[in-house]
């Protein structure tokens, strides 16, 4: 079964052989195959299909691909964000609090929320999520929310180094990398630490990735959140494909980041949460550094979905141009999840693909706030 989506204002590919970072072709088509894209060019030398969609004029645009999130918990902390919102600061000790609603839910109602989540996420044109565990943290709570995230994308992480719930943190490291491992592995793709003070120090961040890598995961790093520290650097050192947050950078962490190649993922929605300063995307881009924007979506720190949102903040606040804000949200996130299946429109990429209610891109920063993801299609079908 073949669709021509015909009479496309602007249709973003992506397409890394282009001039432009987005690949814009205008008055376009795009012809899927399947779940797959199998064309796209100007509108008026379009093949023939089985069946055509007409965009009306729209924009189209791959798929958001939202490489961090944290959406298996319970409970939420809004009343620690209004007390931030008068003053309070923002501490990695809050999470605690998440992770003892979390062990209290049932199996169903974990379920459910991620579904309502998820089903969030889809509605603001995020079509990839990835979805980390680390509210559970016992052996049956992290493997449970594995198992959980599972039924809803490949993407799962296992961030049993979240916090530490109590007593001393090397005797709880040993844990996360003995029976915690062995349990969440079979659930997950990646492993994930947050090295940051008041969580963990970058020699056990490192212990704990490297116990990962052991059993086949992939590891990734939470980093310079809430202050400067070693973690980009030691994300540089181990080459991780990317390193989240990067929000108090030097720039020897800059200068590490671009000879390693480690994409630094960008979470504005953190900031915008806990009012601390945005990272520096003009600088990272600027020195060559690869950028992704996610959502961090978590009761504590960023409790928003919304990938637009992010996009409109790394314009707004973080001198990001559209164009780079939006490759960061799409196809940054698909390199940032190792992935080379989506993130692009372009022949044989996965048909993910998102269509605005805008003639362009550049409306998701230019209108902030407004509704416009019209539709979102995962493999060639509306969802
Ligand atoms: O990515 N940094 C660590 N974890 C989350 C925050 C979690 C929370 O506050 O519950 C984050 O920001
Ligand atoms: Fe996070």
């Amino acid at each position: 079964m073949s669709t021509l989506i015909t009479n496309i204002g602007e249709l973003v590919t992506n397409d890394p052989d282009a001039d432009d970072l987005l690949g814009v072709i205008e008055r376009a088509a795009l012809l899927i195959e399947g779940t797959t894209v199998a064309w796209v060019g100007p509108a008026d030398a379009a093949p023939t299909a089985d069946q055509q969609v007409d965009a009306g004029g729209r924009a189209v645009l791959p798929g958001f691909v939202d490489s961090h999130s944290h959406l298996v918990f319970a409970g939420d902390r809004a009343a620690e964000f209004a007390a931030r919102m008068a003053g309070e600061s923002y501490a990695a000790g809050g999470i605690r609090t998440t992770v003892a609603a979390t062990r209290a839910a049932t199996d169903e109602q974990l379920i459910a929320h991620v579904a309502r989540l998820v089903q969030e996420m889809r509605r603001q044109g995020t079509t990839t999520m990835e979805i980390k565990s680390g509210y559970g943290l016992t052996v049956v709570d992290e493997a449970r929310s594995l198992a959980i995230a599972r039924q809803f994308t490949e993407e799962t992480t296992f961030l049993g180094a979240h916090v530490v719930p109590d007593g001393d943190p090397d005797e709880y490291v040993a844990l996360v990398t003995g029976p915690r491992l062995e349990a969440a592995a079979p659930h997950a793709r990646w492993i994930d630490a947050f090295c940051e003070t008041g969580a963990f120090d970058a020699d056990q961040a490192r212990t704990v990735l490297e116990a990962g890598i052991a059993v086949g995961l992939r590891p990734r790093l939470h980093a310079n959140q809430l202050g400067p520290g070693p973690g980009v650097r030691l994300a540089a050192e181990l080459g991780l494909t990317a390193v989240d947050h990067c929000t108090y950078l030097t720039d020897d962490d800059i200068h590490a980041l671009r000879d390693s190649g480690t994409i630094a993922t960008l979470l504005p929605g953190v900031e915008f949460s806990t009012r601390q300063p945005y990272p520096d995307a003009r600088a990272l881009l600027d020195a060559g550094v690869s950028v992704a924007l996610a959502s961090d979506c978590n009761p504590g720190s960023s409790y928003t979905s919304s990938m637009p949102l992010c996009v409109a903040l790394a314009v707004r606040e973080m001198r990001m141009t559209p164009a780079e804000a939006v490759h960061a949200a799409t196809a940054g996130g698909a390199a940032a999840l190792d992935r080379d299946d989506v993130g692009a429109l372009i022949p044989g990429r996965r048909a993910d693909l998102v269509f605005l209610d805008a003639p362009t891109h550049v409306h998701l920063a230019y209108r902030p706030g407004v509704p416009l993801v019209a539709q979102a299609w995962i493999e060639g079908r509306p969802v």
